[in-house]
């Protein structure tokens, strides 16, 4: 057996509810093995070093940045990714605001923001804007200027605005 070989691992855990098996080096990062080796290619990577958010996924319910976590970590866990949002090729309603409400431009952001905004109406189910800041606070946009992002994620989340946040929301609309 070749010393490569032997520095493989068999990873098992499910993406998106389906069952996967891999074989890879175990500090192999989760971004490249679900790029890589499951082709999930929503999942973006933006700086590789754990600030940007763009290569978030829901992993056992948790947001982390999938940059940051070795294959290892995973194995016998469940990960979510954007894709897995859908149902049967159905956008998911967070998926639906951001494209209606401009909360997407080049799209690197937006599966991370995505998916955070997901954790955040998990344990949220009706934020107030403040909440919805904090709850994305870990994924940067260069493109939105962040107000169309929260505005999408309210919409989601269908809760009422504070008359003075209806008025902030509308002078970006403008
Ligand atoms: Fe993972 Fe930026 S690519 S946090
Ligand atoms: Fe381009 Fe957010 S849409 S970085």
């Amino acid at each position: 057996m070749n010393a490569a070989k032997m520095q493989l691992a068999e990873i098992r855990f499910k993406v998106n509810g389906a069952e996967h098996s891999v074989s890879v080096p175990p500090m192999k990062r989760l971004l490249d093995v679900l790029r890589e080796e499951l082709e999930l290619t929503g999942v973006k990577e933006g700086c590789g070093e754990g600030e940007c958010g763009s290569c978030s996924v829901l992993l056992d319910g948790v947001l982390v940045n999938s940059c940051l976590v070795p294959a290892l970590q995973v194995n016998g866990c469940e990960v979510l990714t954007v894709e897995g949002l859908a149902t049967n090729g159905a956008l998911a309603h967070i998926q639906k605001t951001f494209l209606e409400l401009g909360g997407t431009q080049c799209g690197i952001c937006t599966p991370g923001m995505m998916l955070a905004a997901e954790s955040l109406l998990r344990k949220i189910p009706h934020p107030n804007l403040d909440e919805i800041r904090e709850g994305l606070a870990g994924n940067l946009c260069r493109c939105t200027g962040y107000m169309r992002i929260i505005d999408a994620v309210r919409h989601a989340s269908q809760a009422p605005l504070l008359a003075e946040e209806q008025a902030g929301l509308d002078a970006v609309r403008r």
